[in-house]
């Protein structure tokens, strides 16, 4: 059995310790929160694992996953250094999206082996997540040598971990940001430049979500240049410029930014002037 710590047994720390424990291969030693009551909760949901408020208790551990909420990550990784409680050559990893491995430096000064661990994945209530984890994507980066134990880690509980480049975080979960929430910002706008044709709200989720979905799997199937459609596909400059006519300042200035990149995405099939009367159309 490999013993795995939990430091912050909350929405996604409790889950995954779930998992690892009805895995079979996994041990949960200590489950560290800020209160007491949390720290039970989440042995509670866990089915094992000793519940501590007090990091000076945290048992040694094979694996310690610490995951308290982003801001928080440094500050507890340097008081588990100061500690001294995670012996050296034992692996240490993190969950956030955003941040590297380097937020546990002061473990990694004392030869623990740190890495990051994101599951693309919302933990947003602990039974559905646990229901629902298998398949989930693991993005991994840090110190090589935590790799081959939490790859297997991530396997045990389900996961699918894939390796990031060094420094490859940043751009890592703008990608994640710009294919999700900025999804979220289309439909946004293509549902307000909807009401201006006085199409009402029920017809214009229906019209939009067919659509949407529809080209989004044809993206995902084809390529996006492939799957592009409509005017600039076309290289009909007259159609653009009726568009921006109706929209608002606001409105009008996300859609010849995402008309620019759009030309730039259509412009191995259209000439060269089409790409001009384009350009013009969007400046
Ligand atoms: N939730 C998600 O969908 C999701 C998805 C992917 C990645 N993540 C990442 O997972 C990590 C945890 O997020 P979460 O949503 O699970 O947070 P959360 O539900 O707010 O839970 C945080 C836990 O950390 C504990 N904690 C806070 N400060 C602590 C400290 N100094 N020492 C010990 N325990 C401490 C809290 O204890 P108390 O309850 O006692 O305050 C709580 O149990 C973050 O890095 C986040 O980016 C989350």
């Amino acid at each position: 059995m490999i013993t795995l710590n939990i430091v912050g047994g909350g929405r996604l720390g409790r889950s995954l310790a779930r998992l690892a424990q009805d895995g079979g291969r996994y041990r949960i030693a200590g489950v560290l929160c800020r209160s007491p009551a949390s720290a039970q909760a989440a042995v509670a949901f866990i089915g094992a694992g000793q519940a501590l408020c007090d990091a000076a208790q945290l048992p040694p551990a094979a694996l310690t996953l610490i995951a308290v909420p982003d801001g928080e990550i440094a500050a507890v990784a340097a008081q588990l250094a100061a500690l001294d409680l995670l012996p050296a050559g034992s692996v240490a990893f993190h969950a956030s999206g955003a941040g590297e491995a380097a937020l546990l430096a002061p473990l990694a000064a004392r030869g623990v082996r740190c890495a990051s661990l994101h599951p693309a994945f919302s933990f947003a209530d602990p039974a559905r997540a646990v229901a629902g984890f298998a398949g989930t994507r693991c993005a991994l980066e840090g110190d090589a040598a935590a790799f081959p134990a939490l790859q297997a880690w991530a396997a045990a509980i389900g996961g699918q971990a894939f390796l990031l480049a060094p420094g490859g975080k940043a751009a890592y979960h703008a990608a994640l940001s710009v294919a999700s929430n900025y999804l979220v910002t289309l439909h946004a706008l293509a549902a307000r430049i909807a009401a201006g044709a006085g199409i009402d709200e029920a017809t214009a989720a229906a019209l939009l979500g067919d659509l949407m979905r529809k080209t989004l799997e044809n993206s995902l199937a084809l390529g996006p240049a492939a799957a592009l459609t409509g005017p600039v596909a076309r290289g009909d400059a007259g159609t653009v410029a009726m568009h921006r006519q109706v929209l608002s300042a606001a409105d009008d200035a996300l859609y010849c930014a995402l008309g620019r990149a759009t030309v730039d995405l259509a412009a191995p099939r259209l000439t060269a002037a089409a790409q001009a009367a384009l350009g013009a159309a969007l400046s």
